[in-house]
């Protein structure tokens, strides 16, 4: 039997470098830091690190804004810095995966001060450049991403023209379309590939592909300024050169709603391995939109493309605050962990997700942030605040965020304490995805089991396991079709430290609000 890609079988943690933890005091965290906490990913049978930009930048957007693709910025650390956190990475069996920024660079980059100096700069064409519209203003309709940044488009005084920017003024486009461009970005690749990193995330990867002509969005059936036909084309040409290393991998933030385009990013075997899927980080708690988001994903990729789920990373409120409307949101926290550990395809846990954490509270004068992102982006606290002062063992100074309420009982030291903790059931679900190869490439169906009750089946190497978890803010009755429900059931994990262990009868269960299970049958 071929065994699977390290890729579909590894749970993926997301690393925050700024807020993971300091290892110099300035309050930002950095590589050092990171690398001294390795071993808190092993214990979640981590596979993969991935690691927000670590770039030199001026910071506008907090490293989306690169200033040089291929070094380090000193906040973080130097180079040696990557290269040690590698290598003691690798020693782990943790692979390094490094978040790539291909649509645009910061405006201090060498390659844009180029470009703006004249037009006729050899590098004027490596960002796009327009003339105001006939009857002034901006070429075209085009928004920037952040709706605090208006249009997507900056006057620049010194050459009379202006240029795009689908992001904030500080971070203007390349121009994809220019194959200089091209092979350029293809080289920063090979940089970091021949040091050692196992992949990249590829950001805003679908703003790549604009219309050429620059045609306005408005009165148009599709969007004109991102998911233009050329992505395949260059989709395929980043993944040549990434083949030309062994065993290495792509996951593309493709930010879209279109589940059919999200997977036409990865289902043809030569673009992407993996493509965050936005369809579903985007629904409402509702388990009827969660089935049909997974089915439709399985039936859309008929099977050629592998899934990776997320319902977390630094641009999203978190879990356990974006559905608290009922107050549920710290149990529903536990319940996506048990969700993400279970499905078939591939993982994405971000930092602090393993602790449950709420987004942060941000005095009005704390906030750095021009999208709202603060709240998700604060600290980790590693140890309770009574012991370690208010950084919560994150760092020796002022952190550059607040860190959350309730760090004395939420930080990692308090949580590895308690096994009724968030950690201490994501480290049984991480364990257990890991020793399971059913849970890791079985096959997969979502089956009924009642109103508001998510469940699925996972079948593979003479292993059944059912998963089923609860969206009501009720306890809700399971209800199985009667060839489940007559099986005897082994429960391995519940997300309610309520329930005891042991033989389950399926057919007299019912799950607690916000209870997610797991048995094996
Ligand atoms: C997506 C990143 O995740 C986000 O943090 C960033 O602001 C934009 N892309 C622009 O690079």
């Amino acid at each position: 039997m071929a065994t699977a890609p390290w890729w579909q079988c590894a749970a993926i943690y997301q690393v925050y470098p700024r807020s993971f933890a300091d290892g110099d005091g300035d309050g930002v965290g950095d590589l050092a830091g990171l690398t001294a906490h390795l071993d808190h990913l092993v214990s979640l049978h981590a596979g993969a690190v991935w690691l927000s930009p670590i770039f030199m930048s001026p910071m506008a957007d907090f490293g989306y804004d690169v200033s040089d693709y291929c070094d380090v910025d000193p906040i973080f650390g130097a180079l040696a810095d990557l290269d040690a956190l590698i290598a003691a990475a690798h020693e782990r069996g943790l692979r390094v995966i490094l978040d790539w920024v291909p649509n645009h660079s910061s405006d201090r980059h060498p390659w844009f001060l180029a470009s703006r100096s004249s037009r006729t700069d050899p590098r004027r064409d490596w960002y796009v450049w327009r003339d105001s519209a006939p009857g002034g203003g901006p070429p075209n309709d085009w928004p920037s991403t952040f709706a605090a940044a208006g249009p997507a488009w900056t006057w620049d005084e010194t050459t009379g023209q202006w240029y795009l920017h689908s992001f904030l003024a500080e971070q203007p486009d390349l121009n994809w379309d220019n194959p200089e461009v091209r092979a350029a970005m293809h080289d920063v690749l090979r940089f970091w590939l021949d040091r050692g990193v196992d992949g990249f995330r590829l950001d805003a990867i679908a703003k790549i592909a604009k219309d050429p002509e620059l045609r306005d969005n408005a009165g148009a059936a599709r969007r004109h300024d991102e998911d233009w036909d050329t992505i395949h084309e260059h989709l395929r040409g980043i993944r040549r050169v990434v083949d030309e290393y062994e065993d290495r991998m792509i996951v593309g933030e493709v930010a879209l709603s279109d589940l059919h385009r999200i997977v036409s990013y990865v289902k043809s075997g030569d673009q992407l391995h993996l493509a965050h899927n936005f369809v579903f980080c985007d629904l409402p708690w509702d388990a009827d939109g969660f089935r049909i988001s997974i089915d439709d994903f399985e039936a859309l990729s008929e099977r050629a493309a592998w899934p990776a789920w997320f319902l977390e990373n630094h641009d999203h409120s978190r879990v356990a605050t974006r559905f608290d409307d009922d107050g549920l949101g710290p149990a529903r926290a536990r319940a996506v962990l048990l969700l993400l550990y279970a499905l078939r395809g591939t993982p994405f846990v971000y930092q602090g997700e393993e602790l449950g954490l709420p987004d942060a509270r941000i005095p009005a004068d704390r906030v750095v942030d021009v999208d709202g992102r603060d709240p998700e982006r604060a600290p980790i606290p590693w140890r309770p605040p009574s012991a370690a002062g208010p950084a919560a063992g994150f760092s020796d100074g002022e952190p550059w965020l607040p860190v959350v309420d309730d760090a004395e009982a939420l930080c990692v030291e308090s949580q590895a304490a308690d096994e009724r903790s968030a950690l201490a059931l994501t480290r049984r679900l991480a364990a257990l995805r890991a020793q399971t190869p059913a849970l890791q490439t079985g096959e997969q169906r979502t089956v009924d089991a009642g109103a508001d009750v998510l469940a699925w089946l996972r079948e593979g190497d003479g292993d059944r396991l059912v998963a089923a978890m609860n969206f009501a803010v009720t306890a809700t009755p399971l209800a199985l079709a009667p060839e489940l429900r007559r099986a005897p059931a082994t429960l391995l994990v519940s997300t309610d430290p309520d329930r005891t262990g042991g033989a389950l009868d399926l057919a007299t269960v019912t799950l607690a609000p916000g209870e997610a299970l797991l048995v094996r049958l």
